[in-house]
Formats: C-alpha cells, sequence, structure tokens
C-alpha cells in the first residue's frame, strides 16, 4: 500500500513528542521522509535521531517533496506555510492555533477550498475519549443551556519557546492553552453558534518578578501576553458559556472542565458523567475514560492521514477551528474596547 509521505516543519517539542510518535504507530500507512526548521542544528539533530531521510533549509523546497506535511512553528508562520504547501497540492496538519486571528485562518480555509486538500488544525482533544462520549450524548443532552469551561493551570507559564511573546504567538494562555477546550466546547455544544461575547483579559505576571512558576522560569519583563481570561459568550439559540482560562492562576489545583446543562439532561466531560432525570429522580452515568493525551494524538494522526487518501472525513475541520479563532479574536477585542463583541 502506498505511504503518505510526511515532511514535519518546526521540528520542537510537539513535533518530536507527539506527533513523530504518533505517525511512528502509523507506519504502515505514512512515513516521515523529511523535515525542515529554522534551526538547522536542531532539524539535523532529529533527522539523525529519528531516521528521517531529508533535511531541508527551506521549507518550500521541502514542499516538492512531500504529499502532506506538519506544521509545528510558532502560531505566526503558520498561515503563511500552510498557504503555500496547500497552493503546492500538498495536504496540511497544522498544530494550534489556526493561526493569529481570522483573517489569517480564513486565507488558509480558501487555500484548502480552492486546492481540494485537506487542512487538519490539531485540535486533538476532540479525539480525547471522554471528549469523544461527551459528543454522542449530546442529543441525549438535548439544547444546551449553560455551558461551563475552565482551562486553569496552577503556575504553569511555559518556561520554554517563545509563548510569551505576543508577536510570535498573538497571545498568551488563551491562544495556546484556552483554545482547546474553546474549541471541544464549541464543537459538542454545535449547531448552536457563537454570537456575542464579553470579555476580560489580565496580564498580571509581566510585572512581578520572581514568580513561583512550575514549568520553568521566564522573562517577567519581556512577557506581553495574557495570563488569565474570563468571558461571557451568547449563542444563537439564547444558551451561554461561561468560559475562564489561565496558565498562571492562584487556585488549589489545575483544573481542566467543561460541563454542559441541557434541557434534557446533562454531561460532565473531564471525567465523563452524565446526569438525567428518571424514575422521579436524577440518575447518574458514569464509565471508565483515560484521556489519553497521546491516544488522542494517535487518533488524530489516523483521521487526517486517512482524510488525504479520501478514506475519511475530517473530524477536526478547518471552519470550526476558523470560527474557533473568530472567538478568540472577539475576546481579545472585547476585552481592549471594554464590550461586547459580536460574531457574524
Ligand atoms: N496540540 C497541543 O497540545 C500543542 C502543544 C504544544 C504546542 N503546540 C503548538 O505547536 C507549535 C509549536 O510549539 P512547540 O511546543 O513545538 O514549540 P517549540 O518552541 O518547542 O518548537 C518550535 C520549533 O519551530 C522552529 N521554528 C521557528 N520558526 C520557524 C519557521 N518560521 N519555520 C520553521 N521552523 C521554525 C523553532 O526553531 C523550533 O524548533 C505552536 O503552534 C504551539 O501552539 C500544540
Amino acid at each position: 500500500m502506498k505511504r503518505l509521505k510526511m515532511g514535519l516543519i518546526g521540528a520542537g517539542g510537539i513535533a518530536e513528542n507527539r506527533h513523530i510518535p504518533a505517525y511512528h504507530a502509523l507506519s504502515e500507512q505514512v512515513e516521515i521522509t523529511a523535515v525542515q526548521d529554522v534551526n538547522l542544528v536542531r532539524a539535523k539533530e532529529v533527522a539523525e535521531k529519528y531516521a528521517i531521510p531529508n533535511v531541508f533549509e527551506d521549507y518550500l523546497e521541502l514542499l516538492n517533496h512531500v504529499d502532506a506535511v506538519t506544521i509545528c512553528t510558532p502560531n505566526k508562520f503558520h498561515e503563511t506555510i500552510a498557504v503555500a504547501a496547500l497552493n503546492q497540492g500538498v495536504h496540511v496538519l497544522c498544530e494550534k492555533p489556526m493561526a493569529m486571528n481570522a483573517d489569517e485562518g480564513k486565507r488558509m480555509l480558501e487555500a484548502a477550498e480552492a486546492n481540494n486538500k485537506r487542512l487538519m488544525i490539531g485540535y486533538h482533544y476532540r479525539f480525547v475519549d471522554s471528549v469523544m462520549l461527551a459528543k454522542e450524548s449530546m442529543p441525549e443532552v438535548g439544547t444546551p443551556i449553560v455551558t461551563r469551561v475552565q482551562a486553569l493551570r496552577q503556575r504553569k507559564v511555559p518556561g520554554w519557546g517563545v509563548f510569551i511573546n505576543k508577536d510570535l504567538q498573538g497571545g498568551g494562555s488563551l491562544i495556546d492553552w484556552g483554545c482547546h477546550l474553546l474549541d471541544t466546547a464549541l464543537w459538542l455544544v454545535a449547531p448552536s453558534k457563537p454570537t456575542e461575547v464579553n470579555a476580560q483579559t489580565y496580564q498580571c505576571l509581566s510585572k512581578q518578578p520572581d514568580q513561583v512558576n512550575e514549568w520553568g522560569s521566564y522573562d517577567h519583563e519581556a512577557l506581553d501576553v495574557d495570563d488569565h481570561v474570563s468571558a461571557y459568550i451568547r449563542f444563537d439559540n439564547g444558551s451561554t458559556l461561561l468560559f475562564e482560562c489561565s496558565w498562571a492562576a492562584n487556585i488549589k489545583a489545575d483544573k481542566t472542565h467543561i460541563s454542559i446543562a441541557g434541557e434534557n439532561g446533562g454531561v460532565n466531560v473531564f471525567p465523563y458523567e452524565f446526569y438525567q432525570p428518571k424514575y422521579q429522580r436524577m440518575m447518574e452515568t458514569k464509565t471508565k475514560t483515560t484521556g489519553d493525551q497521546e491516544e488522542a494524538a494517535l487518533l488524530q494522526a489516523k483521521n487526517f492521514i486517512d482524510a488525504c487518501f479520501g478514506k475519511d472525513t475530517l473530524k477536526s475541520n478547518p471552519k470550526d477551528a476558523l470560527l474557533v479563532t473568530k472567538v478568540i479574536d472577539a475576546i481579545y477585542e472585547s476585552s481592549e474596547k471594554g464590550k461586547s463583541i459580536f460574531i457574524d
């Protein structure tokens, strides 16, 4: 069977720890044939360690030798690389977030459609077992009333890479971490569509030196991104979503939470629990789920490869990712202007 020739663009942490293991596990369907990174030493190191036969200095050159690419660069470069790849007839799995903003995301979507190529954004939470179960439960939940989303980390500002640099990432805790749960929640409550956002972002840690931080140290003066965000989001059917995220909160412990209270039932996602009235009382259904992220990454890679071969449709499609980006844009704009922002 023909294997998909995969190129890696950006050979940092997520490429090495998530995508390379997933493609190796799926080696009957995919082979990593090329790698590129602006840091050539890093690209060569990864190529040697994982027996990747070709290293390119220029990603445009790499595009001539592959069927698909996985983009693992800082967010600023997602759009340019993805559009170039799609225009060259190369399928794209791009790490999250889709782009720095919705204008860029829209151009990526248009390039995918114009060239009839697959574009997937790495929102791998959709493939986590408890999330998939929650999605299956949505018909029984009924129309959502209130959705609660909390992506909260206690003192975990990434001390590596460029995550605190707004110019390269477009934002902080929201665009980096909150985007995952926002994507998951919007997917679960679809077809309800977000129409209005009122939000506040905070940037408190940059003012305070010597912060307690579990994920290494960072330059508090250079940090110019959000570290806390809260938002109130209205939907076209009158339902609402209460959103909170932080990667540096003064809280008891990290919290990854999504729950949807609907007209007929309610679901909690991490861990999976389902609540429903029956026999004149509230019933609670639980089951064992692992919440395994690497298993999710494997399913994501498989879905992408199958979609490239025309055997499946993308579970995480670029239209949904663009909607997430529009909501992120609206959160930042609402905070800046101190008023609600409407989403078309
Ligand atoms: N899905 C997830 O849960 C998840 C987790 C972590 C990171 N990410 C995303 O993955 C991307 C990369 O994050 P990371 O943690 O691997 O960062 P990283 O800093 O570990 O690696 C980034 C790599 O990109 C290279 N690079 C920078 N600019 C480049 C360019 N223009 N062209 C080619 N290579 C370039 C760097 O030299 C570096 O090796 C980001 O978009 C991030 O949001 C996703």
